[in-house]
């Protein structure tokens, strides 16, 4: 069952007004949250980071965070999520529907989606890795408010799925902020190397994890800018999100990363995240 503005419904049944914000501006914000075992994991982060979003787009939402955390539980009973599941929690907040004008309408009421959805862990690629294609970073400068204008995000990965490769590493003028859905990191001589959490990346909650576990383990890492010449000399990369957690980056543009193999930095972190998830 769905969540739908205030009603709960069957697969199929749901409705989108045709002047929802959301589905004509993109003028809406949302979260993808792991569920583990039948538990959703960084709860908290998720709800922080959605009101965080809300207030960035001066959207005032009607809900406390009691409630949508009420939700959330409502959501995994009907749709019977157990102990024995995997799965995702996609919580989606248009501005609401309103007569088509670009700024914003008073008095509209936002409208709410949610539904879960069953995912396995992808085991075998965390083994593995992904290869990854260099592209310009084609998206606006306000990455960090987790909105659904997702074009840009569809465009860039699109362009990696055509050129064979299985994520995209995003370049601003040189300079790397991301991948398309997720979080990027090079590994150096042992140490870490990951973006700013400023408005040009998504603050990602797995990359915080990592951060925490990186601080708590004594591995250094480093909030920095960093540019294309030093990540093909990395000694690893990795891509960090919701869904595909500590993902080995293999190789950029065809060219091996290292030795061409998941690295023993990133390895050693993917075993923490393990711990920290279970
Ligand atoms: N993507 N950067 C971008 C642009 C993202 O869209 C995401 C998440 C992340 C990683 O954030 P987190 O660790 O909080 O998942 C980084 C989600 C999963 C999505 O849109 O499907």
């Amino acid at each position: 069952m769905l969540y739908v503005d205030g009603k709960w419904v069957e697969e199929g049944q749901a409705a989108v007004q045709p002047e929802d914000r959301g589905y004509n501006f993109g003028d809406g914000i949302y979260e993808v949250v792991r569920i583990y075992k039948g538990r959703l994991y960084q709860w908290d982060a998720h709800l922080t980071r959605l009101f965080r979003s809300a207030r960035e787009i001066k959207l005032a939402l009607p809900w406390s965070a009691e409630e949508l955390t009420q939700l959330a539980k409502e959501l995994l009973l009907k749709n019977n999520i157990t102990e024995q599941d995997d799965a995702t929690l996609y919580l989606q907040i248009s501005r609401g529907a309103a007569p088509r004008i670009h700024d914003i309408p008073s008095g509209i009421k936002p409208v709410i989606m949610a539904f879960v959805r069953p995912k396995a862990r992808p085991v075998e690629d965390l083994k593995k890795g992904w290869t990854a294609q260099l592209v310009e970073d084609i998206r606006w400068l306000r990455c960090d408010i987790k909105t659904l204008n997702l074009l840009g995000a569809v465009l860039v990965k699109q362009y990696a799925k055509d050129a064979g490769a299985q994520d995209s590493i995003l370049h601003r003028n040189g300079i790397i902020t991301e991948c398309s859905s997720a979080n990027l990191f090079a590994v150096k001589n042992g140490e870490l190397y990951t973006h700013p959490a400023d408005h040009l990346i998504l603050h990602g909650i797995t990359r915080q994890v990592v951060l925490d576990l990186a601080k708590a383990n004594g591995i250094v890492a480093h909030e920095t800018v960093f540019d294309i010449a030093f990540l093909k000399q990395a000694d690893e990369l990795f891509l960090t999100s919701t869904t595909a957690e500590i993902m080995p980056l293999v190789s950029v543009d065809g060219e091996a990363v290292g030795n061409g193999q998941p690295g023993p930095v990133t390895a050693r972190l993917q075993a923490l995240f393990e711990q920290h998830i279970h």
